[in-house]
């Protein structure tokens, strides 16, 4: 198993320079012209080792001059068509994803077309030396910012444009649900988390969820809107970097976040909403914090937004936790 690692390892260095080498080339300026479209600049494309593979590719023949048909199958890079073995990154700009050891472990591709029909994203399956749950893209060079937080974002195309504004400390999940493990990496490093996810709904949900399981796990939690973008990516290139800064020092701790969400939800004029509204701020707001001090000061926030004492209120989620 550790050899299978170790080959699998240096099977991803070779595809990881070979891909590279193809975005340079003149015959794949398609590539190239995506990324200026996309506002990369050139130093950044070179620091997130970004690459290009073709739709026609000898990469299987020349992987398999070095590595046994198994190893590259394990690689998940490649998918059988009519007995034939094709690179599921093809026709597609790459992006290498790095573990925290700066080791190429697994791609993204996207396509380069947006009239393609294909899926917009393609990435490594799950392999032996990669796990979707347990990697956060751009990781590797965020762990080494001065900064005492991290951004979170979903995209690797967010990482990218915030690193290009120096914003050094942005990591991405990769689309996929922010996960237990997730915390834990990040705790590593630091103690702090700005949530930065899309503004559609997808995001919003995707916030709250993930902004519970980072606070549940020791982090500090606080959650970023962007107004005018649909993501960090486009925020940070309509509305420049001290937009976006300003937007992270206005970002809301994690609770204040949800009771806003919530809030939203119910028109607190009417009683039976308000009652429903009470309901849902035990379970949602209250029993999720472990903290005494913290809930007192929730308990208090519900009170003003209700208008019901807070003795009351105490005294019902009293009766309502020893259920
Ligand atoms: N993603 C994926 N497969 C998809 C769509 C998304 O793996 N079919 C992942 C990618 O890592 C992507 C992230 O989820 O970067 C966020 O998805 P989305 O917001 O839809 O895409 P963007 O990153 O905004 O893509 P772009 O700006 O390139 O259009
Ligand atoms: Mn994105
Ligand atoms: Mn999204
Ligand atoms: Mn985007
Ligand atoms: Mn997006």
């Amino acid at each position: 198993l550790a050899k299978q690692k170790e080959e699998l390892i240096n099977l991803h260095k070779d595809c990881f320079e070979y891909f590279r080498e193809q975005l340079y080339l003149r015959k794949n300026i398609e590539a190239v012209k995506y990324i200026i479209k996309r506002r990369i600049a050139k130093d950044t494309a070179k620091r997130f080792g970004l690459g290009f593979c073709p739709e026609k590719n000898d990469l299987y023949d020349r992987l398999s001059q070095k590595y046994s048909k198994e190893i590259i199958d394990l690689s998940g890079i490649f998918l059988e068509r009519n007995g034939k073995n094709y690179c599921r990154f093809e026709g597609r700009l790459i992006f290498p994803i790095f573990d925290t050891m700066n080791r190429v472990i697994a791609f993204g591709g996207r396509i380069i077309s947006d009239a393609s029909a294909a899926p917009k994203y393609m990435n490594s399956p799950d392999t032996l030396i990669f796990s979707k749950s347990r990697i956060l893209y751009g990781l590797n060079i965020a762990k080494q910012s001065k900064e005492n937080e991290f951004v979170v974002v979903e995209g690797y195309m967010d990482v990218i444009a915030l690193h290009q504004e120096g914003i050094d400390n942005a990591v991405g999940v990769l689309g996929t649900a922010l996960t237990q493990d997730h915390s834990f990496l990040l705790r590593r490093y630091k103690n702090e988390v700005v949530l930065c996810l899309d503004s559609d709904e997808a995001g919003k949900k995707a916030a709250i969820r993930s902004a519970d399981i980072l606070y549940q796990n020791g982090l500090m939690v606080r959650v970023m809107e962007l107004e005018g973008a649909k993501d960090p990516d486009e925020y940070i290139k309509r509305f420049g970097k001290d937009a976006f800064l300003l937007k992270k020092q206005n970002s809301m701790f994690v609770i204040d976040y949800k009771v806003k969400e919530l809030k939203n939800q119910y028109d607190l004029t009417k009683s039976d909403q308000k009652f429903r509204f009470v309901r849902e701020y035990f379970e949602k707001i209250l029993i999720p914090i472990s903290n005494e001090v913290e809930r007192q000061e929730y308990i208090k926030k519900l009170s003003d937004l209700t208008g019901v004492n807070e003795n009351v209120i105490s005294k019902e989620f009293s009766k309502t936790t020893q259920k």
